[in-house]
């Protein structure tokens, strides 16, 4: 990789910032004064150091955050405030985005990253990634919904959905409060499995995406990087997933 880029990536500034940067002859590659941003450094080999002190360098950046309501997930919006603008100055880069959407009203665990190909294969229909809500329920889910879920329903747009594990927590009267595991992302989807029933999703949290699990020590609107255990677990299993397809 080259120098440059390597110095901006380890946050030492932009890319602009760097050139004027490395002019001061501040940074060294092996203790070697280098004033050219075109030279290459090794990752794994290379010790750079700026003013002495050695930079560390990351290339990808994984962070759990507990989507509040009224944020939306994008990276860019012109009305609400976006999911990545929840992140601190010093968390906030360009290439960071959020893996799939929850709606503006959902909130739970959402996971922030520039990692692309671990995204896509999270997202991937093919890889039946689970997801995990909690949800609130105007309406009486009953055994009989739990089967009809189970069984694979047809959203009143007339698509299918594969079945859907689905839990009771709480029915009293025409409230309930369900848990349920998906293993597509379709647009709003499950909002439409209970209006295809005949309920209504009043309130929806995402609890887990494959074996990553919403922190609960998390506040609304609090985010945390990812532990190596959570980011190496998430890589194997959707990457194992599309072998096995
Ligand atoms: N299903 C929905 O209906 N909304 C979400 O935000 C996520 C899943």
């Amino acid at each position: 990789m080259r120098l440059d880029k390597y110095l901006a990536e380890a946050g030492l500034g932009s890319r602009k910032e760097v050139k004027a940067i490395l002019k001061t002859g501040k940074v060294t590659v092996n203790d070697v004064k280098v004033k050219d941003g075109k030279q290459q450094v090794e990752l794994d080999k290379d010790s750079v150091s700026y003013d002495g002190q050695p930079l560390a360098y990351q290339e990808f950046y994984y962070y759990l955050l507990n989507k509040p309501a009224g944020v939306v997930s994008a990276t860019k919006d012109n009305l609400d405030k976006t999911v990545v603008q929840l992140l601190k100055t010093q968390d906030f880069r360009e290439d960071i985005f959020p893996v799939g959407r929850l709606d503006k009203d959902t909130e739970g665990l959402l996971l922030l990253t520039n990692d692309g190909a671990l995204s896509h294969n999270l997202l991937s229909p093919k890889k039946h990634v689970e997801k995990e809500y909690f949800a609130q329920i105007q309406g009486q889910v009953t055994q009989a919904t739990v089967r009809e879920f189970a069984a694979g329903l047809t959203l009143k747009s007339g698509e299918n959905v594969k079945p859907g594990q689905l839990f009771i927590e709480k029915s009293e009267g025409n409230k309930s409060e369900i848990r349920l595991i998906i293993h597509e992302g379709k647009f709003h989807q499950v909002k439409r499995m209970f209006e295809a029933v005949g309920m209504k999703v009043t309130y929806l949290k995402r609890l887990r995406m494959g074996s990553l699990k919403l922190d609960e020590a998390l506040a609304l609107g609090e985010y945390r990087a990812l532990t190596d255990e959570e980011i190496t677990k998430l890589k194997d299993e959707s990457g194992k997933k599309a072998e096995v397809k």
